[in-house]
């Protein structure tokens, strides 16, 4: 996982990643926007609300990676406060049926193709990876009774 975090920080425009699945946020790395509650602190990604969101029901409905190349043409960018106000690129990359990856860029038109189909690939092994942790461990009891 910290790899797959530390290539694409190397090698494409990415800042910001964020991991969504079944109702929770399971990671949240790189450069966030600040808490407008708690200065100096990351914004919490309110998970179910993203969920609920045009975006997401966007992937899932296409079950397709969604690239917002240019995020300033899509009034969908107020979904994702937490992502830093410099953002300017948006990946949304559904992962499995349950959830889905946002992954900020600080550059326009930022990520390539083959950046592109490599996240698509790490999407593919993260959901394999976790359904079957989900398998194995059981969950808090609030995720498992999803309001
Ligand atoms: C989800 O959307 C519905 C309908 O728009 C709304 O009533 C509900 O409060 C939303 N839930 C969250 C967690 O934002
Ligand atoms: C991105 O969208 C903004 C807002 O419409 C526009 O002003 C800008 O020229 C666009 N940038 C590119 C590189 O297309």
């Amino acid at each position: 996982m910290l790899r797959m975090w530390e290539f694409l920080l190397e090698a494409t425009c990415c800042r910001s990643l964020v991991i969504i699945y079944n109702g929770a946020c399971l990671l949240q790395i790189g450069v966030a926007a600040e808490s407008s509650t708690d200065a100096g602190n990351a914004m919490v990604v309110d998970a179910a609300k993203v969920m609920n969101g045009t975006l997401y029901q966007g992937v899932k409905k296409s079950g397709a990676q969604n690239y917002l190349a240019n995020l300033s043409l899509y009034p969908g960018r107020s979904e994702l406060p937490f992502l830093p106000s410099n953002t300017q690129a948006v990946i949304l990359q559904p992962l499995g049926d349950k959830g889905f990856i946002i992954i900020g860029g600080d550059t326009i038109r930022g990520f390539t193709s083959s950046d592109q189909a490599w996240i698509t690939l790490i999407s593919e092994k993260l959901d394999s990876t976790i359904s079957k942790l989900e398998a194995n461990i059981p969950l808090p009891i609030q995720d498992r009774f999803p309001s």
